[in-house]
This record gives structure tokens, sequence and C-alpha cells, in this order.
């Protein structure tokens, strides 16, 4: 055994043995090793969500070597394994009906094979929460390597992000933009590998786990294409070895504490709205109660400071050279805003990590005085439409939307809302309520980012820039407007969105948290009565499990055997 190794590690239980068992488990996996690597020293699984269809993640090859060097370099033995990976722009229906899968893949593998601790190689929006569930439910030592965001984009020397794919193309609908302007932006939109640019999901969730104290201080920020993103992926490698050796659990780390500090950063940074859905799955795994509720308790009074797209003006790339999240969690902490003495994976506190993280650029990363959005955080709203909630981010809605009251305009599903929304005929205005049915979990299936539907033509050609949208859909952590989402429980399911109809008076009031449809209650039993549930196209495989297990967005969307923590124990072996 190493003079480094002080514990008997999981992976012993393959590699210790001198008997047949023993000889197998080595030789197998000791090709091109020499045979002392089987000394008792820990086994780091370096999980990697590479793939060719997810170009976000493109260059987790290189880092996973970069990872290898620091666990060999502490004394650990390194194995890269692939899990499924899932490529927001192109899986089909979306991405978010495989996050599930995504972490039961994980979770096996894990448990599996003879792994002590595991290094999650995480970029793209759905596989950091996906690899982050899996692990929790194994409860190893486990550290988060994120890919990083891609470089800001360039268009006729203006500075873009993805948030303005969205604008570029309401501009041509609108007749601002011409079809050649909007392909020309094409490839300036996307330079390199790495995530979304903008505080997307995938930004937001590279955050979170800082936040949560699952990865080293500044993971979230470095570009994916800078020197110093590998120099992160080494430093981790050798970080995991220790963490294995001392035998500190994902639960050391995932606590209460930590949960709450996510949710204010979520705010302080104006995260995206899918952090609510991943962060309640997350909880449920590790076994830390959570609640949507909590969302609005904990985040509300958090002003929004980092000014970045969509919300505000700069990107990631800005925001690590401003300071990256250490600044943010350094103002924070100095206000009250944190638990300081939450654990981290390097093994101090997240105010040893942050007390003197500088800030070098006051307008991407404001004082506390003077934010962006004084009530960043995420709304948690309720009412006889929402009885189980739904959400609002507040810094990304119009101010003059905030309180409004308008008539519905109703779409049963996104088909419908295709073929009705730019009918020169439709009877719709600026003050109208767009209500969105039929993509929810299980109503999709997989919860599509539609609920930010754009607008009218013919009120776009208006000027009309925003209006309030209802839906049980999610939103793009890159889109923007005053967009109410997760609605639940959802319309397929009998939730009351399923009895709004075309003309109903609907009543949005974020100071009071509160969305109402104004019709009777005797009205909307008479409509129940009438309601029809959807017949769900159970065609076999994974889409009938999903159909038949997913939860509600108001408690993450996990299956519900999926939920908790089922440690790293193997239930019999199999030799
Ligand atoms: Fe991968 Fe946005 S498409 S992070």
């Amino acid at each position: 055994m190493s003079e480094r190794t002080s514990r008997t590690f999981r992976s012993s239980a393959w590699f210790a043995a001198r008997d047949k068992d023993g000889f197998i488990h080595r030789s197998w996996m000791g090709r091109g090793l020499p045979a002392d690597v089987f000394d008792g020293r820990p086994v780091i699984g370096i999980c990697n969500t590479w793939s060719e269809l997810t170009p976000c993640n493109a260059h987790f090859r290189q880092l996973a070597e970069h990872v290898k060097r620091g666990v060999w370099e502490a004394g650990g033995l390194p194995f890269e394994f692939p899990v499924t990976s899932t490529g927001e722009t192109s899986v089909r229906p979306t991405a978010m009906l495989f996050r599930n899968l995504v972490s039961m893949d994980v979770e096996e593998m894990i448990r599996a094979n003879p792994i002590d601790g595991v290094v999650l190689l995480c970029g793209c929006d759905k596989t950091t929460p996906a690899l982050v569930m899996g692990a929790a439910s194994c409860d190893v030592p486990t550290i988060v390597v994120s890919g990083g965001a891609m470089l800001n984009g360039n268009y006729r020397g203006q500075e873009i992000g993805i948030s303005h794919l969205w604008k570029f193309s309401e501009d041509v609908k609108a007749g601002v933009m011409t079809q050649q302007e909007f392909m020309e932006a094409e490839p300036c939109m996307s330079r390199s590998t790495g995530t979304c640019m903008v505080m997307g999901t995938a930004s937001t969730m590279a955050i979170i786990v800082e936040a949560l104290g699952l990865s080293l201080p500044n993971n979230a920020a470095i570009p994916a294409v800078d020197a110093r993103r590998y120099t992160l992926a080494h430093e981790s490698g050798r970080r995991i070895v220790d963490l294995a050796r001392e035998g500190v659990p994902l639960s050391r780390v995932l606590t209460r504490q930590a949960f709450e500090n996510a949710i204010r950063v979520n705010g302080a940074v104006g995260g995206s709205t899918n952090a609510v859905i991943h962060l309640l799955a997350m909880a449920g795994r590790i076994g830390v109660p959570l609640t949507l509720r909590d969302w609005d308790d904990i985040g509300r009074t958090v002003p929004t400071i980092v000014d970045l797209m969509p919300s505000g003006r700069f990107m990631m790339e800005d925001f690590y050279y401003a300071g990256g999240l250490p600044a943010v969690l350094r103002a924070m902490g100095e206000a009250g805003l944190l638990h300081r003495d939450a654990l981290t994976v390097n093994g101090r506190t997240v105010w040893e990590n942050s007390s003197d993280a500088p800030n070098h650029n006051r307008e991407v990363i404001r004082p506390l005085d003077r934010p962006v959005v004084a009530h960043g955080g995420i709304a948690v709203l309720c009412g006889n439409l929402a009885p189980a909630g739904a959400v609002l981010k507040p810094s990304a809605a119009s101010p003059h939307l905030m309180r409004h009251r308008g008539r519905a305009v109703v779409f049963e599903n996104i088909e419908h809302y295709k073929v009705r929304v730019n009918d020169p005929d439709l009877d719709v205005d600026k003050d109208s309520v767009l209500v969105l049915k039929g993509c929810g979990p299980k109503g999709y299936p997989g919860m599509a980012e539609v609920g930010n539907m754009g607008l009218p033509a013919k009120l776009l050609q208006q000027g009309v820039t925003d209006m309030v949208r209802i839906s049980d859909a999610r939103m793009s952590g890159t889109a923007y407007g005053t967009v109410v989402l997760h609605v639940s429980p959802e319309a397929a399911v009998g939730g009351p969105l399923a009895l709004v109809r075309d003309g109903d008076p609907i009543e949005l009031n974020v100071e009071e948290r509160r969305l109402h449809m104004e019709v009777s209650d005797e009205e909307l039993a008479r409509r129940r009565s009438e309601w029809r549930a959807p017949v769900l196209a159970r065609r076999g495989g994974y889409l009938q499990l999903f159909l038949e297990h997913v939860e509600q967005a108001d408690t993450g969307t996990d299956f519900d055997f999926l939920v908790g923590c089922r440690g790293h124990e193997i239930a019999r072996e199999s030799h």
C-alpha cells in the first residue's frame, strides 16, 4: 500500500485480492499500467460528457487529460468513463426529457465500478444537474469541473451573446433586420467551444455548483478556452485524491446551508429559472429538505448585482475578468447574505475562499447598494391558476407588467400556438395575456423551453416588445420577458391551467406573488367536469418510463423512484 494511503478504499473490493477475481480486475483494467498502481491508492472516476453531438462539451477530452495529470500527481489512479451527453441545441424533443436518464447512467456507473472519488465534467445545460444528481444518489467524494463559457460573440464590431438571437429573430419579423444580416450574424455568435456565454442555464448551473461548494473557486467563470481552465482541471484532479483520502462524501458539502447559499447566489447573479427545478432535484437526491417556497423565502430580498445578459449588459468572459463568483460571494458575505462557514471541496469554507476576493469591474459586479435589480431572485407565484406554484424571474421581466390584468389568449399546445399566433385575425392586443398549455413535464413531454413564446407578428410590428405570458413550460436561461413558467400542476394532469379559456381575465401581481384567473369556482367546476385528460403517447421504451414516473415542476421533475440517496454499496457481487 502506498505511503500516502491510510485508508482502505472501496476499490480494494476489486483490486486487493490476490485470487482469481483480483487477477481479472487488475489484468483487464491494468493494461499498459505498472502493477504497483494497484497498491491500494484511491481510484478516481472522471465522468465525461464529451460528445460531438454536444458542441458545448467538445473540449472535454483535453479537460479530462488535465484532470488525470492532477490525479496521477497526487497519487491516485484515474479512469475516465463516458456517460450519456445531452446537447441543448440539437436533442429533441428537449434535452430535459433525458436529464433523469443521464442521472441514472451516472449513478449506476459510479456504484457499479471501482470508484473511490469522482470528478464530474459538466457543461451544457442538463449535464450539470444530471451528473450532480447521479453522484448525489451515490454519495462518494465528488468534485465538479465545468467546461466554461464560450468567448463573447462579435457581430460587425458589436459584442453579442445568445440573447441577441431572440432579438435578431424578432427584428427580422418586425422588418428592422434583413434575412441576409441575420444569416451573417450566425457564425459571429458561437466562436469557440464552451457553453452559452450569457447568464443562461449552463452558466447559472456552473455558478450554482461553485456556490454549493462542489468545485474549486473560479470554476464557474473561467472561459472554456482560457489556459486557466486547464490549470483548474489539473488542481481538481489533485484535490479529488485528497478528498477520497479524507473520506469526505458529497453529503458533507451538500448541506441545507449550501443550498440556501446557492439560492441567494442565483438571485445575486440573476440566474436562470431552470435552476429552480434542478436545485430541487439535487436536494431531493442528497436528502436535504428544500421546497419551491424556499426559493422565494430565502432569495426574495437578494439584490441582483451581476450585470449579465439576458437581464443586463455583459457576458461570462467579462464576469471572469471582473472577479467571477468569489467577488460576488465576498459582497454577499459582507452583507450577511451567506452562510460563511459552509464547507467547500477544497477543505475551506466558502468565506475562507472568498473573503479577500477582488472586484476589478464594478459595472459588471456592482456593489450591493447599486444593484441591477433591488430584489432579484425568483418570484414564486401562487393562486387559483397555479395552486402548487409557478415562477417568474423579475430581473428578466418588464417593470410595467409586474402588476397586470388582461384577457387570456389561449393556445392548447405548442402546435396550436404555431398555427394561431400569427393569424392576422387573432383577437389579441398588447394587454392580452398569452397562455400556453400542454408543455409541462408530461404534456410536452419533457417540459420544453417554449414558455417565452414569441409575440404575435402584428404586435411586434406595432412596437410591442413584451407581454405577460403564462405556461407550464420552461424558458431558456438565455431568454427574457415577463414570463410565468412551471405552472404546477401542469395542464396535462388536470391543473387549473387546463381550464383557462379565451377571454378569461387573468391577474398577475408579482409584488403580492399572485397569479389568479377571475373565473368563479362554480364555472371552474363546470369546466372541470367537461375536461378530458389528453391521451399521452405511451409507446414503450424510455418515454413510457418518463411519463409514468416524472414528478411535477414544483418538486424538481425527478422520477419518483430516483428521489433519495441510495449510497454506493452494491447489492451483490457478480463474481
Ligand atoms: Fe450548450 Fe447553451 S447550448 S450551454
